[in-house]
């Protein structure tokens, strides 16, 4: 694949990560990542374009500190980071590098870019509903893909076919290539505003979005979905929950601020 220039900004920040990821999340910006080394943490902050990260850096409410403005290639990203294998969910483990790990799943994943590394609570809560849900031979929509984590889970646990669609080119470019580390076949990525570029229909649909565009993607997901099929929904703020009180919820979980739903139509 073409390597494509994108601009990174780099913040030193004494702030969590995780409470970082939060608010970059709510601000639907998911082209990030972390470096922690002995001169500090970083934040930094990805782009095509500098003045969405100049956006992004106005309305984080952190003490950020400006190091440097570099421009990268995503054949760089992965030579970046370095982070260590961790257990993603029971059984499965995420792996930026080629450790040699004794579990029943492992996915690769490079770390940053494209939201979906496998630390946030709702890709977590999106995983375990699938190893609950998924039987081998289903077909699998994974709406918002980011980096693919879920696309290749879905495939991982047996899925026939896998559709992952994300309307952001980053994440489009980094699921592939995260396909193609992870050598697996039968699994699609395409560019697509929620379900406007995908046919078909589906066993499984699984999205971890924001409550409002979840709501979105519902007015149209029914005609997607097999008979007996299954919507897995994860990015649910608690407080948002209501907004869902009119649709048959099979499950629920939840993790601190984050629900995780499974609808049936
Ligand atoms: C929270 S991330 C989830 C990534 C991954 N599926 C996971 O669970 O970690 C949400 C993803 O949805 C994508 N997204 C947001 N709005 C979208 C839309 N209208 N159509 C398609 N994708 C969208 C974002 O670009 C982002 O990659």
């Amino acid at each position: 694949m073409p390597s494509k220039l994108f601009y990174e900004k780099v913040y030193k920040t004494e702030e969590n990560f995780e409470e970082i990821s939060d608010f970059l999340y709510d601000l639907n910006f998911n082209n990030f990542y972390f470096l922690e080394n002995d001169e500090g943490k970083f934040l930094v902050l990805v782009s095509d374009e500098l003045k969405k990260i100049a956006f992004i850096e106005k309305n984080l409410p952190f003490k950020l500190s400006f190091i440097e403005q570099r421009t990268t290639s995503s054949d760089d990203w992965i030579k970046n980071i370095i982070t260590k294998p961790f257990e993603f969910i029971d059984g499965v483990y995420v792996d930026p590098d080629h450790h040699n790990i004794d579990a029943e799943y492992v996915i690769r994943i490079i770390p940053g870019l494209a939201f979906g590394t496998g630390l946030h609570a709702t890709t977590k809560l999106a995983a375990e509903f699938l190893k609950n849900y998924l039987k081998p031979g289903m077909s699998v929509l994974d709406l918002g893909c980011g980096s693919g984590i879920l696309s290749i889970l879905s495939r991982k646990l047996g899925a026939s076919y896998v559709l992952g669609v994300d309307n952001d080119k980053i994440a489009v470019e980094v699921a592939q290539e995260n396909l193609e580390l992870n050598e697996v076949d039968n699994v699609e990525i395409r560019e697509s505003n929620l379900l406007e570029k995908v046919e078909g229909k589906f066993d499984i649909i699984v999205s971890n979005i924001i409550a409002e565009v979840l709501i979105e993607a519902l007015n149209d997901i029914e005609k997607f979905l097999k008979k007996d099929g299954l919507v897995i929904l994860s990015g649910i703020i608690n407080s948002k929950l209501d907004l869902f009180k009119d649709f048959d919820i099979v499950d629920h979980r939840r993790k601190g601020e984050w629900s995780s739903i499974v609808i049936k139509f």
